[in-house]
C-alpha cells in the first residue's frame, strides 16, 4: 500500500509519499515541501493569507514533484491535515487531497497534524512503543500521550499562551535578532551563562496544571529586564539574556515531559516540531531522560519541522489498523483537538 500525506497546516506545503511494511515501519518514497518562511520573515511572524497563497500556488508543483521522485502515477490512499492549524492554509491542502483523492478514485483520510508529529519517527527509528510526546514548533506546545500510533492520541497538555518556537521567536525579536528567530537565539546563548538572570519558570507552581504551559511570563521578564537596562542607560548583556531565557523554556518543557513519561509509566520520550533543534532543549532532555532511564527519540531534524511524509505516515498507520475513510465533505478543524 502507498500512501500520499498533504500538509498544508501552517507555512510549509508538504506532499510525502510512504509504503507501508507489513513490519509497521513505512518506507519513504518522496519528501518534497515548499516553504513560505522567506514570505513571512518582514513581517516578523506568520501571516495566514501569505501562506494561503503561497499554498495555492505551490500545492500543485510540489504533488508533481513528489509523484515523480516515486515514480507512481497515484498513491493507494490520499491522507491529509485537517488541524490544527490555520484556517485558510488547511483549507488548501484539504481541498488538494479532496480532488486528487475523488479524481484517483482512492480513498481519502483526514488526519490530525499532532499525531504526524509523533508516527513520523517510525521511518527511522522504528515501531513505537507507548510513549509521552513534546511537540515543540512555532505553531504548538502539545505533551501528548500515545498508546498505539493507530489509536486516539491523549493530550496531556498545551500551552495556555504563546506556543514554544513562538516565544523564542518573540524574545529573539525583543533582542533585534531576526526572525525565524529561534535559531539566532539559539546562537546567541552559547555566548551567555544560563544562571546570569533568574527568568520566572511558567506554570510549575504546586497549584498549576500538571502539564501545561506558559511561556507569556518569561517572554515578559524579558522585555521587563531589557526596558529596565535600556532606562538606566545599561548594555544589554544580549548573549547573557538568551541563555537565561532558553534555559527557562527548556527547563519547563524537559521537566513536564519526564513527569509525564513518570505518570504514564512509559519508557519512551519523543520529540517533535522546529524548535527540537534548539541545542539547549535537546542536551538538557537528554541528560534528563538518561537520569531517568528514559529512552529518547528524536526524528532527524527535516522530519522534525512540518512536512507531507509525517501524514502520510499516519494515515498509513491508521488505514493499516482498519480505520474507516473519511467522507469528502469532511471539513477543516482549525482547533482540533488531539
Ligand atoms: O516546526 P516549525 O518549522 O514550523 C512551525 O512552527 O510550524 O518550527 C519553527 C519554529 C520557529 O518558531 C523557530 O524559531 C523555532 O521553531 N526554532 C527554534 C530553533 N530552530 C527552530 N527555536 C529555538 N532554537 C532553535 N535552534
Ligand atoms: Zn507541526
Amino acid at each position: 500500500m502507498i500512501v500520499m500525506g498533504i500538509e498544508s497546516s501552517c507555512d510549509e506545503t508538504g506532499v510525502g509519499i510512504v509504503r507501508w511494511r507489513d513490519s509497521g515501519v513505512c518506507e519513504l518514497l518522496a519528501d518534497e515541501v515548499a516553504s513560505s518562511v522567506d514570505e513571512h520573515a518582514r513581517y516578523g511572524g506568520v501571516v495566514p493569507e501569505v501562506a494561503s497563497r503561497a499554498h495555492l500556488e505551490a500545492m500543485v508543483p510540489t504533488m508533481r514533484r513528489a509523484l515523480a521522485a516515486a515514480d507512481i502515477d497515484r498513491p493507494d490512499a490520499v491522507a491529509v491535515t485537517i488541524g490544527p492549524g490555520l484556517a485558510g492554509a488547511l483549507l488548501v491542502g484539504v481541498a488538494a487531497a479532496k480532488a486528487y483523492a475523488a479524481a484517483w478514485g482512492v480513498p481519502f483520510y483526514a488526519v490530525n497534524h499532532l499525531g504526524g508529529h509523533v508516527a513520523v519517527d517510525t521511518l527511522e527509528h522504528g515501531p513505537m512503543p507507548p510513549c509521552v510526546a513534546l511537540l515543540v514548533s512555532g505553531g504548538h506546545t502539545h505533551l501528548l500521550h500515545v498508546d498505539d500510533l493507530g489509536a486516539p492520541i491523549v493530550e496531556l497538555g498545551t500551552t495556555v499562551d504563546d506556543a514554544a518556537g513562538e516565544a523564542f521567536d518573540k524574545v529573539a525579536r525583543l533582542l533585534g535578532l531576526g526572525y525565524p528567530g529561534g535559531p539566532a537565539l539559539d546562537d546567541a546563548a552559547r555566548e551567555g551563562d544560563p544562571n546570569a538572570i533568574a527568568f520566572p519558570r511558567g506554570m510549575t507552581g504546586p497549584r498549576d496544571a500538571r502539564y501545561d504551559f506558559s511561556f507569556s511570563g518569561v517572554k515578559t521578564a524579558v522585555a521587563r529586564f531589557v526596558e529596565a537596562r535600556r532606562r538606566a542607560g545599561d548594555a544589554i548583556p544580549i548573549a547573557d539574556i538568551a541563555a537565561s531565557f532558553q534555559e527557562s523554556v527548556a527547563d519547563v518543557l524537559t521537566m513536564k515531559a519526564l513527569r509525564a513519561a513518570e505518570d504514564m509509566q512509559v519508557d519512551t520520550v519523543v520529540l517533535g516540531g522546529g524548535a527540537t533543534a534548539n541545542s539547549r532543549i535537546r542536551s538538557m532532555i537528554e541528560s534528563r531522560c538518561t537520569t531517568a532511564g528514559v529512552t529518547l527519540r528524536i526524528p532527524k531534524p527535516r522530519l522534525c519541522t512540518d512536512n507531507g511524509v509525517m501524514i502520510a505516515t499516519l494515515g498509513a498507520h491508521l488505514i493499516s489498523a482498519g480505520a474507516s475513510a473519511s467522507d469528502l465533505r469532511v471539513a477543516t478543524d482549525p482547533g482540533l483537538p488531539v
